[in-house]
């Protein structure tokens, strides 16, 4: 097919057990936008997970010399290459997870509600082609604004038949992934042994790291606090402007999105002994009264096992909260209209 530019096939590995009771073959993981800034460096660090037998790549463009350049590497993972339109349900082709960094990245001055426009039918075609070809995939959402991307998708999903709320999932991992970071900066502790709950969305004041629930203690002044939740909160729009018109965060989000994906895989091949699987992300919930909303969830095969729920939050929390639910409610109507008016 002139659409399949290029298959850099070896036999793939035979299949072999992972762990006890555990997934008996390797896994198929997509990754639709593979050519962007962000598709890139989450190829390559998804290259290393031992246990993709296939990464396949998608994008409009570049793909080719992407797959060439990743299948040099010596580990397990064969690297196929779509391009186009029509190479998009052939790269996601009975995929186990597909991940989707696609769409356009913001520039100084706008928003991330500022792309909407041009990213909801990226997902839309996605969303679509899933339906067919890897209807029960683990999805996860990278393209902005996630707030709104979600539901659109979640809608086609529905109006295809395909819809599964525990296997469609917002990557809001970067919000933890800088919560930690910074935290771990603020109490001069190794970021890696920090740990704190990002609630929320993906935007602005819907992103609520709960400081009061950070392991170890958060112990800043209030105004300290403060400015912690803000530089959290604006953390995107930081690295936009210090990117000055080439685009946001691709590396640190390559990076979030990558441990996402690592954290699905291990859900999917079953933990070893009582090791629970423990990852944030905006997927559709009952735990507000907004129809998607990121708390920690318990990863297993089938995608979500459990919404842990809300964590415990103290009074200024609580009041963040009521503020973030009628921004995040307004996000998830406009989404479902957009996605009620694709189908
Ligand atoms: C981020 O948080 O860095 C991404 O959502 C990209 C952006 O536009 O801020």
């Amino acid at each position: 097919n002139p659409r399949l530019i290029t298959q850099l096939s070896r036999e793939p590995l035979r299949a072999f057990q992972f762990g006890r009771g555990g997934c008996r073959r390797g896994l198929k993981v997509a990754v639709v936008g593979a050519g962007g800034g962000i598709g890139q460096p989450l190829s390559l660090l998804l290259k290393q997970n031992p246990h993709i037998s296939t990464l396949s790549l998608h994008d409009l463009k570049n793909t080719p010399g992407v797959a060439a350049d990743l299948s040099h590497i010596n580990t397990r993972a064969t690297v196929c290459a779509f391009e186009g339109k029509d190479g998009l349900k052939k790269a996601m082709d009975k995929a186990d997870i597909v991940v989707v960094p696609a769409g356009m990245p913001r520039k100084p001055g706008m928003k991330r509600e500022d792309l909407v426009g041009v990213n909801a039918s990226v997902a839309c075609e996605v969303a679509f082609a899933a339906s067919d070809a890897c209807p029960g995939a683990l999805l996860a959402f990278i393209t902005n604004p996630i707030n709104v991307i979600v539901p659109i998708v979640a809608t086609i999903l529905k109006a295809k038949g395909t819809y599964d709320p525990n296997r469609l999932f917002g990557v809001t991992s970067l919000d933890v992934v800088r919560a930690k970071a910074f935290v771990g900066d603020f109490l001069n502790v190794d970021p890696q042994t920090v740990d704190v709950p990002v609630i929320g969305g993906h935007t602005g004041r819907t992103i609520l790291p709960i400081l009061s629930q950070c392991d170890p203690p958060y112990k800043g002044t209030d105004e300290e606090r403060e400015a912690l939740i803000h530089r959290i909160q604006e953390a995107g729009t930081e690295v936009v402007k210090a990117k000055d018109g080439l685009g946001s965060a691709t590396l640190s989000m390559a990076y979030a999105a990558s441990s996402f994906v690592n954290s699905l895989i291990k859900g999917i091949k079953g933990s070893d002994g009582d090791e629970c699987i423990v990852e944030c992300a905006y997927v559709e919930s009952d735990v507000t009264e907004a129809k998607f909303f990121a708390t920690p969830l318990i990863l297993g095969p089938q995608g979500i096992k459990d919404n842990i729920g809300l964590p415990e939050l103290d009074d200024v929390e609580k009041q963040a909260l009521d503020c973030m639910l009628p921004i995040l409610k307004e996000s998830i109507e406009k989404g479902i209209k957009l996605g009620e008016d694709m189908v």
